[in-house]
């Protein structure tokens, strides 16, 4: 039985994140390549060089990127994110998505190249 709780990046804990087993992180770019600004503090806390491999390693996670293809970093920041998720030791749950605002379904297929 799932109890689903939805929470904006910056107001959610980056520790609780160390004592989750699902998560499902919607993640737009901006600024041709940045973060979101809801995502800065998470963000800058998941790339601290000195985090262990298996940080996450009880975690499962899926990613669900919003862009634009028109930028050359194409949802960017939810390719990161997936990168590095698996780098601290996460199980993608399944393949990540990209969601597109030029294509005319607003989606495209979700393969990623990273
Ligand atoms: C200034 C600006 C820069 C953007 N840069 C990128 C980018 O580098 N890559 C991308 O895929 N989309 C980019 N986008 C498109 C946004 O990711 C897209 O509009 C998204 O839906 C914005 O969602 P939000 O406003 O909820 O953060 C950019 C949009 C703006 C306005």
């Amino acid at each position: 039985m799932f109890n689903p709780e939805f929470f904006s990046m910056d107001d959610y804990s980056t520790e609780d994140l160390f004592s989750e087993t699902l998560v499902i992180c919607i993640v737009s770019t901006t600024g041709s390549g940045l973060e979101p600004r809801a995502m800065t503090m998470l963000w800058k806390k998941l790339l601290l060089s000195d985090l262990p491999p298996d940080l996450l390693d009880n975690l499962c996670f899926t990613v669900f990127g919003l862009g634009n293809s028109a930028y050359e970093r194409f949802c960017w920041l939810a390719k990161r994110l997936t990168r590095r998720f698996e780098s601290l030791g996460a199980v993608r749950l399944c393949e990540c998505a990209e969601g597109d605002e030029q294509h005319i379904l607003g989606f495209v297929s979700p393969k990623f190249v990273l």
